[in-house]
């Protein structure tokens, strides 16, 4: 009944094609990946078969998703966790911003393997999992990141060129879309916020509610947009005694998510170490407690409601 009306226009055929089929064909050949073929390599930031004492104990992300060369971010083994970082010219250690600790403690852990696999016989859901075991134990323990509801034996972890964590499962039922994110661990609706994620502000901003609010500069906060920047520093040489701050309060950077800092010591002794240091961009200052954090990266600085949580950003003069 609805096609004899002679009064619906037919677009032509290849503008049907256009919107209709070309895109259909895309997504077609989208899908071909064969995924028995990609789960045999191991590509720098995914996770592969297992990280293990004595052999790989941990995954590089890449630069970008064009350039596979080593990027700043990995996840690494340790005694008993597995621990994010980022790696900055600025500091001779990396800088801690997740863990998740596994076991119980008492011995070290021997390895630590991704896994997925039918969470009952009748296999309705797929856990995709860490399967870990301690030093000379015999028991395998599991720490569940993800539950999809459908077969999701071809699941990859991978550390994200931007230092996000995250779970891709390809589903071979279907024609197109069979690429799916199942896990992201710095996600709005997740565990940790994005403003954990230390460049979720590029490399400065305030964040609060997953999203970049504000731009720190030495007149104040500013709308916060991509090219929102840390001040730019005369070289080390001649640093020392042309330094200055601007403040920020009620602020925390993403290394104070597992420590206030060192201290207690005073506010210019804690100014006075970032002066002198080089690689200090900047340092985070607790009132209460007198904690001194300095910072070899700004990026995303967390918006608190605790206003004795104060940012020294450092500045020429
Ligand atoms: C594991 O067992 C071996 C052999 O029994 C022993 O030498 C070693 O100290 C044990 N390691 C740990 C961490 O308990
Ligand atoms: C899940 O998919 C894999 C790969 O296609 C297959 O080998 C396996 O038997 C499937 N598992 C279940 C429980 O259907
Ligand atoms: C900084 O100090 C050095 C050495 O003490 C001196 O040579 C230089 O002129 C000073 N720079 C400024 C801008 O005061
Ligand atoms: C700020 O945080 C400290 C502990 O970190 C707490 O003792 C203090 O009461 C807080 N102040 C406000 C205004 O919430």
């Amino acid at each position: 009944m609805l096609c004899s009306s002679a009064s619906v226009s037919v677009p032509p055929l290849s503008i049907l094609f256009l919107f209709l089929i070309f895109p259909f064909f895309l997504l077609q050949v989208q899908a071909t990946v064969p995924p028995s073929k990609t789960f045999k390599y191991v590509n720098q930031g995914e996770f592969g078969q297992e990280l293990r004492l004595g052999g790989p104990t941990k995954v590089v992300s890449r630069v970008s998703s064009v350039d596979g060369s080593q990027g700043p971010y990995s996840l690494v083994l340790e005694q008993n966790r597995v621990a994010l970082y980022l790696k900055s010219n600025n500091s001779p250690k990396p800088l801690l911003y997740y863990y998740d600790e596994l076991g119980s403690g008492q011995d070290p852990l021997a390895y630590v393997k991704f896994n997925s696999e039918p969470e009952t016989e009748e296999a309705y859901a797929f856990d995709l999992e860490f399967d870990y075991a301690m030093i000379n134990s015999s028991s395998v323990s599991r720490r569940i990141w993800a539950r999809p509801k459908y077969n999701a034996t071809y699941s990859m972890l991978r550390v994200e060129s931007d230092g996000n964590l995250k779970i891709y499962t390809y589903s071979d039922k279907v024609d197109w879309g069979a690429w799916e994110v199942t896990f992201t661990l710095f996600d709005r609706d997740g565990s940790m916020s994005e403003c954990k994620l230390p460049t979720r502000c590029g490399s400065l901003g305030v964040c609060e509610d997953d999203q970049c609010v504000a731009c720190p500069t030495p007149l104040g906060l500013t709308w916060w947009s991509k090219n929102c920047a840390p001040p730019a520093l005369p070289p080390c040489k001649s640093r020392a005694n042309v330094t200055n701050y601007y403040k920020i309060v009620g602020v925390e950077h993403f290394l104070n998510e597992y420590t206030e800092g060192d201290g207690p010591m005073k506010l210019a002794e804690c100014r006075d170490k970032c002066n002198k240091d080089c690689g200090c961009l900047g340092f985070f200052y607790r009132e209460e407690s007198s904690k001194c954090l300095m910072a070899p990266e700004l990026g995303t600085l967390t918006k608190v409601s605790n206003t004795s949580h104060i940012a020294f950003i450092k500045l020429s003069k």
